[in-house]
């Protein structure tokens, strides 16, 4: 087996092949002098192939950039495995409006036509999606290695899901920082507003808030969340993302929202968060996948 890692696989390459104790190539992408890429794929003798790519920002770049590395491969045969930390487009899951065009299938459609045989990818939006691709599907659920580094890290915590669809991480989560959890009510209007209701239980008063959720983007869920958490007595505020999206002034506005640490993983670089890296469940995600 070789690892082969992208331009955007953000070290998870590297840890990937020592923990499948394969050996690692790396991809070379350059531009050509009109912005299109180039991507030149190194002479591999292996034709099981686990391609590395996270299709963060840019996402379209990162995206074609996989595609074409898997075309490549599937005509030299190759058994190919595209591990995709981050998921990008996974949000426009369906028509959310008359005539709105659904990205995740088209991806999914793509990376299938590209030769791409089975994916591995980390919590991503909605699981559901994912069927789409015509391969096998490895899905990481890396919230409780996430958990697991914040023992200890904070005094009294507990646990609180930005929204419904939280609820599970957050419950795992707790379980592992033993504490008390719940969500609360989350709306997003038209213009993509958000604003938060109430929670479904739970006493914050003195208590180091985390909050958990799967993406942090524009960190208004994160911020609306933090406020409401102080609004009802919590001590702090912290947030645990998985993917560190972290558009348009995200860190200023959570700031500004008395956040006082951001943890998140590795699936996107960040520099303003304190990192975890979730490579050793991505292994475990790749080994299973493959049988
Ligand atoms: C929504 O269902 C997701 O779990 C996140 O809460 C959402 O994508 C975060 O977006 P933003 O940071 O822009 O509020």
């Amino acid at each position: 087996m070789i690892v082969l890692g992208g331009s955007a696989s953000n070290g998870i390459d590297i840890h990937l092949a020592r923990e499948l104790g394969a050996d690692l190539v790396k991809l070379a992408t350059t531009r050509f002098p009109d912005g299109e890429i180039k991507v030149t794929v190194p002479d591999i003798k292996d034709d099981d192939v686990v391609i590395v790519q996270s299709t963060y920002h840019p996402q379209e770049k990162n995206l074609f950039e996989l595609l074409l590395a898997a075309r490549f491969l599937k005509d030299r045969k190759a058994d190919i495995t595209a591990v995709i930390p981050y998921l990008a487009y996974a949000r426009q899951n369906r028509s959310f409006a008359e005539g709105e065009a659904v990205s995740i299938n088209t991806v999914m459609d793509s990376l299938s036509a590209s030769g791409v045989k089975s994916i591995v990818t980390v919590n991503p939006h909605r699981s559901g999606s994912l069927m789409y691709f015509r391969g096998k599907v490895g899905v990481v659920n890396c919230e409780k290695t996430v958990a697991e580094a914040l023992s200890g890290k904070l005094g009294d915590p507990f646990v609180l899901a930005p929204d419904k669809g939280g609820l599970e991480m957050a419950k795992k989560a707790s379980a592992i920082l033993k504490c008390d959890y719940t969500y609360i009510e989350k709306h997003r209007d038209a213009y993509g507003t958000v604003s938060v209701e109430k929670t479904h239980g739970g006493n914050f008063s003195r208590k180091d808030v985390v909050i958990f959720d799967d993406i942090i983007s524009t960190g208004s869920t994160i911020s609306q969340a933090s406020r409401f958490a102080y609004s009802e007595g919590a001590s702090s505020v912290s947030v645990a993302g998985i993917h560190l999206v972290m558009a348009n002034g995200a860190l200023e506005k959570m700031k500004n929202a008395g956040i006082e640490r951001i943890f998140g993983t590795n699936t996107i670089p960040c520099s303003s968060a304190e990192i975890i890296d979730i490579s050793k469940d991505i292994a475990s995600g790749v080994k299973k996948v493959r049988g």
